[in-house]
């Protein structure tokens, strides 16, 4: 009997289904996560810092909230369950899939108010809904979704055949397409190595114009194969065409203008105590979050000549000093978590 079980052991650590099911088991969160949201309309999203991010706003029943790049609704669901029966939140976002997918996620909750409408908009949105200031918190979880990244025919990725599209909001006139094809060749080169720090910016952008004498390009995979064509063959872990495809995707949404516009409307928004937490993924952006929040901060501006200094005294007060980053645990299971930098700081203006 012993014989017959310890083999059947043996058999079974050996097997193929043994291995598989090990696998099964370390997958499972991810598997799990999945399925929920392929039952979700297929809107797929990995909430990135959402315990930090939601933590920092110190969510209070009776305060106003606002976020300012919904997505699934990952940050707006925990806001939510925390606000609990007097808080009010305002959740922003322009692309139709994250509208539809977060309203079916948090049709439970009558305190939501969904807008469709651009963050950049958010002093107009707000005077519409009668709200003078944010008394709780505003998040912005910065860039694009999981979501808009997989979904192919969204023309995010350079690894599915798609239109060359990026558009956060699918009404929106201009695509990735009237980038490439009418933008000069000197402008393909600033975007590339501003918005994607590219290396061969100025040998993608001269292909691009060579080509499109020719026929215009049409496809993700057209703009992929020629990156790859046109530049040396190096050994890395990320494709050719990834920070070109970036780069792109920051011009025809105007991420880094509409982040850099839309905070100091914010500020003028912030009610005393009230709490702003920025997550970006890119360096620019973070660059552009960190500055506005030191200077805020500050309580001179003068410079050293100056005998008397008539500065107003600051806005913001810093909850930390160093962006708070990503986890290990989240990094494993979302791992393009490891780039985003969360920073959170208080108005202390009354
Ligand atoms: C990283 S996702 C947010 C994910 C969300 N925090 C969650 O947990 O599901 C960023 C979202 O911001 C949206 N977005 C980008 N620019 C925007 C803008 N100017 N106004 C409103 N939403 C914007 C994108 O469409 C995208 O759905």
């Amino acid at each position: 009997m012993w014989y017959y079980f310890s083999n059947l052991t043996m058999y079974l650590i050996k097997s193929d289904t043994f291995r598989w099911l090990l696998q099964l088991r370390a997958d499972t969160p991810r598997l799990l996560f999945s399925c929920y949201n392929s039952f979700m309309e297929e809107f797929t999203h990995y909430t990135v810092m959402k315990n930090e991010a939601v933590d920092a706003l110190e969510c209070k029943s009776g305060k106003i909230y606002v976020d300012c790049t919904l997505g699934g609704g990952g940050h707006s669901g925990l806001i939510l369950s925390r606000i609990q029966p007097d808080g009010k939140l305002i959740a922003f976002d322009v692309d139709e899939d994250a509208i539809k997918a977060a309203s079916e996620r948090l049709k439970d909750y009558n305190n939501l108010t969904i807008v469709k409408n651009s963050y950049t908009n958010i002093k107009k949105v707000l005077h519409e809904l009668g709200i003078q200031k944010i008394t709780g918190g505003v998040l912005f979880d910065l860039g694009a979704s999981y979501h808009q990244f997989h979904k192919g025919e969204r023309g995010f990725s350079f690894s599915k055949e798609a239109p060359l599209d990026m558009r956060f909001n699918q009404d929106a006139d201009f695509s990735a397409y009237d980038v490439v094809n009418t933008y000069s060749e000197q402008d393909l080169v600033r975007i590339f190595s501003e918005y994607g720090e590219e290396r061969f910016s100025k040998r993608i952008a001269k292909k691009i114009v060579e080509q499109r004498n020719v026929k215009k390009l049409e496809t993700t995979t057209e703009l992929a194969d020629l990156i790859v064509n046109c530049t040396p063959h190096v050994k890395s872990s990320i494709h050719p065409a990834t920070r070109v495809f970036q780069a792109i995707r920051i011009e025809v949404n105007q991420e880094l203008t509409n982040v850099k516009n839309t905070l100091n409307d914010v500020l003028d928004l912030l009610d005393f105590g009230a709490i702003i937490s920025v997550i970006s993924f890119h360096s620019l952006e973070d660059r552009l979050v960190k500055h506005l929040f030191k200077y805020h901060s500050q309580r001179c501006h003068c410079d050293k000549s100056q005998m008397i200094c008539h500065c107003p005294p600051p806005i913001l007060e810093l909850v930390n000093k160093k962006p708070i980053t990503a986890g290990d645990e989240e990094i494993k299971i979302n791992p393009p978590s490891r780039s985003a930098k969360l920073r959170i700081a208080r108005c202390i203006r009354h």
